[in-house]
């Protein structure tokens, strides 16, 4: 399968943008975007790993969703519950690993109970990592990193002690930023990370996006060239 590209991204980061609005135009309430954008994770999931990507991180939750009232916010947590401790559960069958980046603390305790656990119970699989960024916002991430270097002493800071202090500290870079909707906006996601990432705005609602929508989003950063910099 990965033969029919001549190269992957290694790290796909995908703010699933979208939701409410491919919601609205249907006539129905916004939990029921987020609700069909689970679906849309979990066949993403299933083409990460038909397609060999080894890591995937979905900007679930930022830190400037709070703005949103309690009825979505309660219904996003309820998504996130549901998924993670659903009996068939996706990452124990497909053998793959789930993290999370940003500040799961005020989460309802239940959910952070059972986020904790399914990352307990997956920490050793290596096929595939799945990253929720959950309360996560990259502003707010780089100043964390800084106050626990303050706290730490340290005089010598350079971009790997730094990038060390990042909730990414065992991610790769990500490679490959793709923003469903056509908005073109990085929204404080990864900013420290994404300095060298290629970037890729489908139209298409994240609800609908599918396989046809991956492959056709892989087939766009096979043709990129990246020259960090260089000539
Ligand atoms: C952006 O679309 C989407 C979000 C802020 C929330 C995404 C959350 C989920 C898909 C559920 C999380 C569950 C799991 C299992 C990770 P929008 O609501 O801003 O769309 P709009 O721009 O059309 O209003």
């Amino acid at each position: 399968m990965t033969k029919l590209f001549k190269k992957l991204p290694n790290h796909i980061a995908i703010i699933m943008d979208g939701n409410g609005r491919w919601a609205t135009r249907r006539g129905m309430p916004r939990n029921y975007g987020h609700r069909e954008g689970v679906n849309a994770i979990e066949r993403t999931i299933d083409a990460c790993l038909k397609y060999n990507i080894k890591y995937c991180t979905f900007f679930a939750f930022s830190t400037e969703n709070w703005k949103r009232n309690k009825e979505e916010i309660d219904g996003i947590f309820e998504l996130l519950r549901e998924y993670i401790s659903k009996n068939d559960n996706i990452f124990l069958d497909k053998q793959v690993k789930l993290k999370h980046i940003g500040i799961i603390e005020p989460f309802p305790d239940d959910l952070k109970s059972c986020l904790m656990d399914m990352e307990k119970k997956t920490e050793k699989f290596d096929k595939l990592t799945i990253t929720f960024a959950l309360n996560y916002g990259g502003r707010d991430e780089i100043v964390r990193a800084v106050n626990q270097l303050l706290k730490s002493k340290e005089t010598d800071i350079n971009e790997k002690s730094f990038s060390l202090c990042l909730d990414t500290q065992d991610l790769p870079d990500p490679d490959f930023v793709i923003r469903t909707s056509g908005e073109q906006r990085v929204s404080n996601f990864m900013l420290y990370q994404m300095a060298y990432s290629e970037f890729y705005f489908p139209k298409i609602c994240w609800p609908s996006f599918n396989e046809k929508h991956f492959v056709k989003a892989l087939k766009m950063f096979e043709k990129r060239k990246r020259r960090y910099g260089g000539v």
